[in-house]
């Protein structure tokens, strides 16, 4: 069985030595033995400890379409070169593993379908939570079962920073700072901070809780940049805490059309939710079943060793099957929901806000809030602002459940009104 690496990064080199220190214990599972054949990289030049520098190579492209390798292993990151190199081992006959969230969520139609004309597997367990084996749970374990809900804590680095505001009261920027110089988040945090990696995971949960195609571009997202030392304080208050979500569900609509739901947004949890509890870099996913019940899945979601135990555990199922002559489960998507709506998504509203510290204000926003069919949950006042020289009061507004879009209309006409001073945050709630 000969495998090829695609990438010798943080993930890469930690596949290469697990397989290398368990290579026994491998053969036993896979049932035959296997071999490396190549691993490529951008730049052969460059030291590198633990490779034999034979096996090192800058052309991809050649060492995906060698006759001697059966299993490709992706681990380069990034979409459109790494689509190109996946798409044609599959079409060479070669199983593929990869741990690229961001290829799978944007591709997975194309690749899945490349994998079943070819009869070979796709494997991407490493995608969603690196070492928590979620993807496996949905594949096999939960297959019998309908699945209601999906909410995870997917993104290591911004749980980090969340957890660190949280534990030290510490404002965004100070978290951020630390979480770089400790290594969590990369030079360029964007697409961790901003939601665009939880986002992936999520449209790549949804797809599979839901037997339905969910595209990255189908996840509503919104990141943690906007999130203030002010409203971890506000959440303590609440008996909260801020996290963010990627949720995945069914929604059914008025007309009772159900769709699919996939978004990424700061969420205010309670704290005696088991997902409140996950801390630091860690990550959860937290099930929703019918049958199941709920469940919650814990552990490293990022970091070499534990992306690369989740890559190795899907090299032996690809190596085996081509052994054995078995299959992966296909990624079926035969239920085809429509996506729902993001604007009639249910939801609940955390609304901190500066108004005028005068009489009539807070009855006039309820008026405000009764014009919108929305109905309050709680509000808490607290005086002693200052907004502009204007004294004022802070109102800290709980909703009931509406419609998004009713929400976010009642958000605009508090921005508009003439007692509101202004509209610090707008946090939603977990269910
Ligand atoms: P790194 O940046 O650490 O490593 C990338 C590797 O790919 C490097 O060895 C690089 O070569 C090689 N590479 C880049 N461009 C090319 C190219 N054109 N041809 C051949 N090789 C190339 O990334 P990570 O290991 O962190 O991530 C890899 C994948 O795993 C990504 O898809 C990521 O999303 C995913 N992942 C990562 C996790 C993590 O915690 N790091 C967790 C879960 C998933 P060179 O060494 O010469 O620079
Ligand atoms: N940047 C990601 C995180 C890596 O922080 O969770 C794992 O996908």
């Amino acid at each position: 069985m000969g495998i090829a690496l695609l990438g010798y990064g943080t993930v890469g080199s930690e596949v290469l030595r697990l397989m290398t220190e368990n290579s026994e214990a491998l053969e036993h599972r896979i049932e035959g033995p296997f071999e490396l054949k190549g691993v490529a990289v951008s730049d052969a030049s460059k030291p590198r400890e633990g490779v034999d520098p034979e096996l090192i190579t800058e052309d991809a492209r050649s060492l995906v379409l060698r006759d001697d390798v059966d299993v490709v292993v992706e681990v380069i990151g990034g979409i459109d070169y790494p689509r190109e190199l996946v798409l044609s081992a599959l079409n060479a006959g070669k199983s593929v593993v990869t741990a690229n969230k961001a290829l799978v969520a944007a591709h997975a139609d194309e690749l899945a379908a490349a994998a079943d004309a070819n009869n070979v597997d796709l494997f991407y367990e490493a995608a969603v939570a690196a070492a928590i084996p979620v993807v496996n749970m949905l594949r096999r374990s939960l297959a019998g079962d309908q699945i209601r809900r999906i909410s995870g804590i997917v993104n290591g680095t911004t749980n980090f920073i969340l957890d660190a505001m949280d534990a030290t009261g510490a404002d965004y920027e100070a978290a951020l700072a630390e979480a770089t110089r400790l290594g969590y988040a990369e030079a360029d945090p964007t697409a961790d901070v901003e939601g665009h990696d939880a986002a992936s995971k999520a449209a790549i949960l949804a797809s599979m809780g839901f037997y339905t195609r969910v595209r990255f571009s189908d996840v509503s997202c919104e990141g943690i940049t906007g999130v203030t030392a002010e409203d971890i304080e506000a959440a303590k208050a609440a008996g909260d805490t801020i996290k963010l979500l990627a949720i995945c569900e069914k929604i059914t609509g008025e007309d009772g059309t159900v769709s699919v739901s996939a978004r990424v947004h700061p969420t205010l949890v309670p704290r005696e939710h088991p997902l409140a509890s996950v801390s630091g870099s860690y990550n959860a996913v937290f099930v929703e079943a019918e049958g199941a019940g709920d469940l919650m899945f814990y552990g490293n979601g990022a970091g070499g060793a534990p992306t690369a135990s989740a890559v190795l555990g899907d090299v032996v199922g690809a190596a085996r099957n081509k052994y054995l002559g078995g299959h992966a489960p296909k990624d079926l998507t035969y239920a085809d929901l429509p996506i729902a709506d993001p604007g009639d998504v249910p939801t609940r509203y955390h609304i901190d806000l500066r108004v005028h510290d005068r009489v009539g204000v807070l009855a006039d926003l309820a008026r405000t809030c009764a014009s919108r069919g929305i109905s309050l949950r709680t509000v808490r006042q607290e005086e002693g602002y200052e907004v502009d020289g204007h004294e004022a009061a802070r109102l800290i507004l709980v909703t009931h459940t509406a419609r998004e879009h009713d929400l976010a209309d009642f958000v605009a006409d508090l921005k508009a009104h003439d007692d509101v001073l202004a509209v610090k945050s707008v946090i939603r709630l977990a269910e």
